[in-house]
């Protein structure tokens, strides 16, 4: 009897271990929660669905939007990234005006709700705007000065960069390059910011904007056999997302900044598209964004970064049916009603179901 019992209570302690520490130790997925829509349900209830319904432990949001801020109040383990929207670049590039900034729309929610990163724009490079290109280093190193003014620590400041800051020649991985003419102009001071405040270098890869008829199954990380061959390092790439994720790190390396950390700040694939668009549907979102999922908390990072592990953030939490194109509109995982458009291992039940 006694025998039979402790049996039990060990077989029992070793299932539970099986069930919880892969997950628990090992999620580092999050998603941009975007609001270009006008059906979305009120930000306590997405609050309280992330947290009670998935494993979703970090939200990406493109403003510093009050109502989403104090709806993330308390929401233990989940934690914020929020956005300056470029047009604020100048202003804040300004000491006072940081100040005043993150007065008004950061300190009053701490330490309530956890704030991880200021990301300062989104894309700017990409806007070619002169103006926010040459406030943006400054408004970074402001804001950063006045967290450091207010004795704010665990937040750090960044801001995403798309593909296009990579020259046209960034392949094979090995010989990626930032654009000639912001190598050393933008890029080699912003690293230095990254170094020095230990801040992450965020980009946003998106292989469903790089695959062509040939490399579909490439992009979705479906290919088994080694697809593109490194000739310089001679390292086999198997998807197309860690060959983009490698080209930015080579083009880091360059300017001697290879250990500044990398987050993957958007990454995403529509489930509905035109209909005379190929590689665009359900199939082949849940395939990206599941393979995804599985490849980030594998812990087994890239050919040219093994076992590093990039916070990678889906882009996006919801359907937006303000956005401009149907493949736009349908890059959620889930409806505005929280029904799944797909699972891609991200629920908590998701766990029983797995083993
Ligand atoms: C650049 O951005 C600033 C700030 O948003 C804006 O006022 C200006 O019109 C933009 N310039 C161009 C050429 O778009
Ligand atoms: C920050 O901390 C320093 C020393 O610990 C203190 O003198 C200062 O008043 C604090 N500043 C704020 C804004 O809390
Ligand atoms: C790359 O794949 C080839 C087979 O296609 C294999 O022979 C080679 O050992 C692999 N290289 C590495 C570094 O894993
Ligand atoms: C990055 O920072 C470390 C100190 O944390 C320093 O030793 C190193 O030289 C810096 N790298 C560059 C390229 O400046
Ligand atoms: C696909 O259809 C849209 C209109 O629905 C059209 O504007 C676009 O040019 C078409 N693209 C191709 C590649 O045929």
């Amino acid at each position: 009897m006694m025998m039979g019992t402790k049996l039990v209570t060990l077989l029992f302690i070793l299932i539970l271990t099986l069930i919880s520490v892969p997950f628990s130790a090992a999620f580092h997925v999050g998603v941009n929660y975007g609001t270009v829509a006008n059906n979305l349900p009120p930000p306590h209830q997405v609050a309280n669905f992330l947290k009670t319904k998935t494993n979703i432990n970090h939200v990406k949001i493109f403003d510093a939007n009050p109502e989403i801020l104090a709806a993330f109040s308390g929401t233990t383990g989940i934690s914020l990234t929020v956005t300056v929207p470029n047009s604020d670049i100048p202003s804040l590039s300004k000491l006072p005006k940081a100040r005043s900034w993150l007065s008004n729309s950061i300190l009053p929610f701490l330490p309530e709700t956890s704030i991880r990163y200021i990301a300062v724009g989104n894309e700017v490079i990409a806007t070619s705007n002169k103006t926010l290109i040459g406030h943006l280093l400054p408004a970074m190193e402001s804001l950063a000065s006045a967290l450091h003014l207010a004795n704010v620590t665990g937040i750090s400041v960044s801001t995403p960069h798309s593909l296009g800051i990579l020259s046209g020649s960034s392949e094979p991985p090995s010989s990626g390059k930032f654009r000639e003419g912001y190598d050393k102009a933008i890029f080699a001071p912003m690293l230095n910011f990254h170094n020095r405040t230990k801040s992450p270098f965020m980009v946003n890869p998106y292989p469903y904007f790089g695959f062509g008829p040939e490399t579909l199954n490439y992009a979705l990380f479906n290919s088994i056999d080694v697809v593109v061959v490194d000739p310089v390092t001679k390292l086999n790439y198997t998807n197309m997302f860690d060959a983009q994720v490698d080209a930015v790190y080579s083009a880091m390396k360059r300017l001697g900044y290879g250990d500044v950390d990398i987050v993957v700040a958007e990454t995403g694939w529509p489930s509905a598209g035109e209909t005379n668009q190929t590689g665009v549907g359900l199939e082949y979102a849940a395939a990206y964004n599941g393979n995804l999922v599985k490849h980030v908390n594998s812990g087994k990072g890239t050919p040219l970064m093994p076992n590093r592990v990039f916070e990678t953030y889906i882009f996006s939490l919801f359907n937006e049916n303000l956005k401009p194109s149907v493949s736009e509109q349908n890059y959620g995982l889930f409806k505005p009603d929280f029904t799944p458009v797909y699972d891609v291992g991200i629920m908590k039940t998701d766990q029983v179901r797995l083993y």
